[in-house]
């Protein structure tokens, strides 16, 4: 036996694997953790964006009005009609050959009628004082509502300066609890979408983006070959007339009509009756449809190759992520962001998510019915039968909604690419 050779060669490799394993983990990285501790406010830069307008609107930090944990502390929008700007830095990195995982907590306490819930991720260098609505930014990711048409989960990726919509729908969360929502791409260029750790959507960047022109187009060339036959169904050619089909009319005299008994034939003229449908009668003979033999179904135009299409194994990877931010406009205010995560590790991810929102999640619930049972107790008592007022009340909520589409329009006008983006995606929506 040569020195060295293993005696054991199974044991080997079993020391082999738990060393790449070792190595798996070791390369596990987290490229950004946020949970709103102490110091929070030296990592978060919050931008001056509309400040001389007065429409930059103030963070609150806190655990919230119902919560699993009071000292588990996010930050809250705290002011109506106002925009909020705020991002982190975090050391330069490349996603290139890695899973990127984005990952953070969201609660709408206000119940949400219209606004976003969404963060983003930057590239490159960015003046963090001026973060706003036109920053580019290379991914932008979270739940987004207004009204009744727009309740969805925005993932846009930006590719070759341009921003591009998930052409897939993915439904997001509408009550007022706290929610994770994961963001995962991977080098096969393939992602999932995650709400509470559970897999809402999955597929590839180049089927559920436009990212790149697609890699086949039907044959601009093609045509319909003479003899195609696309009818479904023909006259069946053994169907024929019954004699005398023709001679059947169409009307015939009424046979229950009666001459009138003072019908003057002198005066009035020879009296006939008059004409009923001939129940007989059935209309102008058709032969019979039978299945076409010959049918060839609908003609489709082959598929060729695209020749625009050129591949790019780059397609998921962002060379510089560098902040991530959150750029909102709020109708009503409430919304409360915490656990922010950015990480190759997607089961890092996964175990931070249980340990925070899944430790919470039946305490905060159990405390937001609580707070709900109070408050419909002070609704009732403030208000024990004039119902009417309530439907006041409602009518003034509706028309504020109203408020709110017009304002964001007037937001989306003066807004990034993206943002036109968006409001043309919810057009579509509502076509
Ligand atoms: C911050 O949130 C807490 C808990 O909901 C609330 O009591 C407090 O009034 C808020 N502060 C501001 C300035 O909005
Ligand atoms: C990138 O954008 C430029 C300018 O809009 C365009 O000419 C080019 O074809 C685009 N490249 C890809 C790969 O989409």
């Amino acid at each position: 036996m040569a020195i060295g050779r293993p005696a054991n060669p199974g044991g080997l490799l079993l020391l082999l694997l738990a060393l790449l394993s070792v190595a798996a983990i070791a390369t596990a990285e987290v490229f950004f953790e946020e949970r709103f501790d102490d110091g929070w406010e030296n990592r978060w830069v919050k931008s001056d964006w509309k400040k001389d307008e007065n429409l930059a609107g103030e963070w609150n930090y806190t655990s919230g009005k119902w919560n699993g944990d009071p000292n588990d502390k996010g930050i809250q929008t705290s002011e109506d009609y106002r925009f909020y700007a705020t991002s982190a830095q975090f050391p330069e990195f490349s996603n290139k050959d890695k899973t990127l995982v984005f990952q953070f907590s969201v609660k709408h306490e206000q119940k949400l009628d219209c606004g976003g819930g969404y963060m983003k991720l930057l590239s490159g260098e960015i003046d963090q004082k001026k973060f706003g609505g036109d920053t580019p930014y290379s991914i932008m990711f979270g739940p987004d509502i207004c009204g009744y048409s727009t309740k969805k989960v925005h993932a846009i990726l930006n590719y070759n300066d341009t921003n591009h919509l998930i052409k897939k729908e993915v439904p997001c969360e509408t009550d007022q609890l706290t929610h994770v929502y994961t963001f995962i791409l991977r080098p096969d260029a393939t992602y999932s979408i995650l709400i509470d750790n559970a897999e809402k959507r999955s597929g590839s960047l180049y089927t559920d983006w436009d990212l790149l022109p697609p890699k086949q187009i039907k044959d601009p060339e093609a045509k319909k070959p003479e003899d195609w036959d696309d009818n479904e169904y023909i006259p069946d050619p053994e169907d024929k007339k019954p004699e005398g089909y023709d001679d059947i009319p169409k009307e015939i005299p009424d046979p229950d009509a009666k001459k009138p008994e003072d019908w003057d034939e002198d005066e009035d003229g020879e009296w006939t009756a008059p004409t009923i449908p001939n129940p007989e009668y059935k209309g102008l003979w058709k032969p019979k449809q039978i299945k076409n033999p010959n049918y060839k179904g609908k003609w489709k135009a082959p598929k060729i190759d695209n020749p625009d299409f050129k591949d790019d194994p780059d397609l998921y990877v962002y060379p510089n992520l560098k902040y991530v931010g959150v750029e909102l406009w709020q109708v009503k205010s409430g919304t409360l962001f915490d656990n922010v995560l950015v990480t190759d590790d997607v089961e890092y991810a996964k175990k931070l998510a249980e340990e925070t929102w899944g430790k919470n999640k039946d305490a905060e619930k159990a405390a937001f019915d609580e707070a709900e049972k109070k408050r419909e107790e002070e609704e009732s008592k403030a208000d024990p039968v004039d119902s009417d007022a309530e439907d006041e009340d409602d009518d003034a909520d509706d028309a504020e909604a109203d408020d709110s589409d017009a304002e964001i329009e007037t937001k989306t006008d003066d807004g990034a690419d993206s943002k036109d983006e968006i409001m043309s995606e919810d057009v579509k929506d509502e076509l």
